[in-house]
């Protein structure tokens, strides 16, 4: 059997196994393929490593720009999925692509210091943890290249990650960090491809028996292009950290619809003790309650169903479709406390259950028929 010695990981006739697999994902990202390559090629000299860039079919050619270094570097591959987007499932999956024993994730814009690698392997290698993190926020970490905007908001959300559910990870927010491949392949199935939260993801669901360690590293600026971050990204994580606090019990998109449901209740009560300074109760009473179902609709096309975010024409139907589902929310709301109340229940417990059904039936429907998964 005769093995081709032009590959440059043959030696007489001897192949050395990769050991280290780096993730790379990457959504238009054409200009800083390269050089990431080169930085890592330097880092990590006298290490097997392979770069796998996960591409989201980037219209910017990202993927064109990854397989011609691929063509004459074979330790360089480019997994392109079409129809999708995620930065966590595209950690994901070119995870799961890797037969190393280590995986790292590393973004494709340089923020990340590719220079602590050797480090985070050697923990591994001394079998001390089976996970490291690099973080910005311990001493020997930084921040500094965060616009004051984004600063603010990474460490509200670290702060709010601690508070709500408990992690060992100081910088819960980080996209950069290494672990063994077989224990990743344990956890891979109950992973969420949605957001940005990778390792935040993969430290919660893995619990306690998941040994972490964290690397320090200072975050630098972005070599190229722009930041993918924006809105949708924040309010999936906040809806992240909520399922977890419910042990995935209750759907995220549920809770936000319930808290728009809240606000929508002041809303009412707010601009009823207006109107009846002007009106009779039962007209203050609609005013009230076209005002609220307005706000209502707008909050969740903003937050709950940011995703299916209805505009123009679609926006105007959806507003009428849910005033049309709303209403016959409130008849079944009343129809059904006034039936428990008959039945001689007290009046509260009532109540109560008319405005939970009625919230139920508006969630329901809502998520059928108005914001429709397209
Ligand atoms: N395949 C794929 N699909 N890659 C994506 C997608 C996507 O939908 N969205 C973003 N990426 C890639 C980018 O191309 C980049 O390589 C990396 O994910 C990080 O995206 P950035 O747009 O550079 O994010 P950032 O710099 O604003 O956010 C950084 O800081 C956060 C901490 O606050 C990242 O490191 C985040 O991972 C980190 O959570
Ligand atoms: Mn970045």
């Amino acid at each position: 059997m005769s093995v081709s010695l032009s590959h440059p990981r043959v030696t007489a006739g001897l192949t050395t196994a990769t050991e280290l697999s780096v993730v790379v994902p990457t959504f238009k990202e054409r200009g800083n393929v390269a050089e990431l390559v080169r930085r890592l090629d330097a880092s990590l000299a006298g290490i097997a490593w392979e770069a796998i860039f996960v591409d989201d079919n980037s219209p910017d050619g990202t993927a064109a720009a990854v397989k011609e270094i691929a063509n004459h570097d074979p330790r360089v591959r480019c997994l392109r999925r079409v129809g999708r987007r995620g930065l966590a499932g595209a950690c994901i999956e070119g995870m799961l692509s890797s037969a190393a024993p280590f995986v790292a994730v590393i973004d494709a814009d340089l923020q990340h210091d590719e220079k602590v690698l050797p480090l985070m392997l050697a923990k591994l290698k001394s079998g001390e943890a089976d996970l490291v993190a690099a973080t910005r926020y311990i001493a020997g970490g930084s921040a500094a290249s965060f616009s004051e905007k984004r600063g603010a908001i990474s460490r509200l959300a670290t702060r709010l990650t601690h508070r709500l559910v408990g992690t060992p990870l100081s910088d819960p927010m980080s996209g950069f960090f290494m672990m063994r491949r077989d224990r990743f392949d344990e956890i891979a199935p109950r992973l969420s491809p949605a957001g940005f939260k990778i390792l935040l993801d993969i430290a919660a669901t893995a619990g306690s028996k998941l040994r972490i360690a964290e690397q320090a590293y200072a975050f630098g600026e972005r070599f190229e292009g722009e930041s993918k971050f924006n809105i949708q990204i924040g309010v999936e994580f906040l809806g992240l950290l909520l399922a977890k606090m419910t042990g995935d019990l209750v759907d995220p998109r549920f809770i936000f619809f319930a808290i728009v449901g809240s606000i929508g209740l002041i809303v009412h009560l707010t601009v009823l003790s207006a109107s009846l300074a002007l009106r009779p109760f039962d007209q203050a009473q609609v005013i009230a309650t076209f005002v609220a179902m307005t706000s209502n609709f707008m909050l969740n096309n903003e937050l709950t169903y940011r995703d299916r975010r209805l505009k123009g024409f679609a926006l105007l139907r959806g507003f009428i479709l849910f005033c049309i589902v709303c209403s016959v929310g409130v008849l079944a709301n009343v129809d059904l406390a006034s039936w428990l109340y008959g039945e001689r229940q007290t009046w509260w417990v009532a109540g109560a259950v008319g405005a939970i059904m009625s919230v139920l039936w508006n969630y329901a429907m809502s998520t059928l028929f108005v914001w429709r998964a397209r």
